[in-house]
């Protein structure tokens, strides 16, 4: 069984459904000029540098599906469901608009206020991400993003804020989302334009320190406002798999797991693992390490480790044929299916990556993310039989029970992503949906914003009353 107080619910990101991106003194993010289409990939890796909007190119953060407005309906929806727990991100330029200001702006953080009072009006625990994929434009421009240290600080004022002001409000936080995939998406996961080739492991390695320093920090200050709170760290995970038993594909997989392992293990463990400290040395990478910074990541430490989940990837000594997938790509698995976007279907593999986390970190787990995004049809009476979306949550449920009732796997929650349709941050589209609740846009930014019930909000409404018991 699952404990009692297991926290079901969704997750959602400030960028990807707020919109609403320049009122009320929000000043301007990377998020909000990562255009839709062809040019997407390249902005978000910082290949195409994008600063500010043009009129070439559609951004659809920019409206996203206007969450800032209807956040008290679609909240109300969540609670319908019987939501117990809603995963929301911070969007950084709302509370600091420049990024680098002494003092907070208020009516951002108003708005916050009154989002998480509503969920907690509803018996509804807020988890909330303090950045997901968002960087004040400004911090990009005059400090270069996160491989400047000086990040370290707007971060710590940006964390003092949150954890002071939302105290009794907020129990559950996370430091960064998917801290690992700014190796592979610079401007969108640190604001970095791409540095040249010869300079790019130095400065990515640099970022991604920073951030872990940052975090620390923001565990540290969190922690001191008040004692109560949870904090992790989240992961864009999901085991790497061997395309074979050759000793050669075996040891790809490892290096490539550690890869993403490494973070987790600075923010989990408290120190650089001896294979990244290796790594730096062979590459000639100075991090900068202080005494300070050693002193804070060791003593800080995270309370729970949280993970995005969609599918496992398979990695092969010999190139072999690309699969997609979030961010990174692997090797097409010849044993499983695929979404329409080709990102592999593996439940077994989220079962095999609760193992892998809770073996290496015995510390609690939390599923922040995991879903289908597929296209819907919307019926002439308005109804979306979406039974494909059922049958992949069904699984992916089923193998998460299995990791916790027959190999003992400690889970907190799960918060299945977007379950409220929202702009894919891969591609950028509407049509690419992981909701329960359909909302009537589309990828130009068409349509009424309307909200609908599709027939997994009815499914998933019984799964959650039933603990996970009822799954068909
Ligand atoms: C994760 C991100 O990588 O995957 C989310 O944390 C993202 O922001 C989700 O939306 C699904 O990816 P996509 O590309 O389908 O939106």
């Amino acid at each position: 069984m699952l404990r009692k107080d297991f926290l079901w619910g969704g997750a959602t990101a400030a960028n990807q459904c707020e919109g609403a991106y320049n009122v009320d003194g929000r000043g301007l993010a990377n998020v909000d000029v990562i255009p839709h289409g062809p040019d997407r990939m390249a902005v978000m890796c910082g290949r195409l540098p994008m600063l500010e909007p043009d009129d070439k190119h559609y951004y659809p953060a920019q409206g996203a599906i206007d969450m800032y407005h209807r956040y008290k309906e679609d909240i109300a929806l969540f609670a319908e469901m019987g939501f117990k727990c809603y995963r929301m991100s911070i969007a950084w330029t709302r509370i600091f608009p420049n990024g680098d200001e002494e003092q907070p702006n208020e009516a951002g953080l108003a708005f916050y206020k009154e989002v998480f009072k509503e969920c907690r009006r509803r018996g509804i625990e807020p988890l909330v991400t303090i950045t997901h994929f968002d960087c004040p434009i400004h911090l990009i421009r005059e400090y270069g993003g996160w491989k400047n240290r000086r990040m370290i600080d707007f971060y710590k004022r940006l964390a003092t804020v949150l954890f002071t002001r939302y105290k009794g409000l907020v129990r559950y936080w996370l430091t960064f989302n998917e801290i690992n995939v700014l190796l592979h998406a610079p401007f969108m996961g640190a604001g970095m334009l791409a540095p040249d080739e010869a300079e790019r492991d130095r400065l990515l390695y640099q970022a991604a320190h920073h951030e872990l320093v940052a975090s620390a920090w923001a565990t540290r200050i969190g922690h001191e406002i008040d004692p109560t709170v949870k904090i992790g760290c989240m992961l864009a995970a999901g085991a790497y798999y061997p395309y074979s038993c050759r000793p050669e594909d075996v040891r790809l997989a490892q290096i490539e797991a550690q890869k993403n392992f490494f973070f987790i293990d600075v923010q989990s463990r408290g120190y650089y693992p001896a294979y990244a400290l290796k790594m730096l040395e062979r590459r000639h990478i100075d991090i900068g390490m202080t005494a300070e910074d050693e002193a804070i990541l060791r003593e800080n430490t995270v309370d729970f480790i949280s993970f995005s989940y969609y599918q496992t990837r398979c990695v092969a000594y010999k190139e072999g044929e690309k699969s997609s997938g979030n961010m990174f790509d692997g090797v097409r698995n010849p044993y499983l299916k695929e979404s329409a976007w080709g990102w592999s279907i593996d439940p077994l593999g989220l079962r095999i990556t609760l193992n892998e986390l809770y073996d290496r970190y015995q510390k609690p787990l939390f599923i922040v993310e995991n879903g289908l995004g597929a296209h819907d049809t919307v019926e002439p009476d308005g109804s979306v039989h979406d039974s494909y979306r059922i049958d992949y949550l069904r699984e992916h449920i089923k193998a998460f029970k299995a990791a916790v009732e027959e190999d003992g796997v400690d889970l907190l929650g799960y918060t299945t992503w977007g379950p409220i349709d929202l702009v894919s941050a891969g591609t950028g589209e509407m049509s690419k949906r992981y909701g329960f609740i359909y909302v009537d846009r589309d990828d130009a930014g068409r349509g009424t914003l309307a909200r609908s019930r599709k027939d997994s909000f009815y499914w998933y409404k019984k799964v959650i009353e039933s603990n996970g018991e009822e799954l068909d």
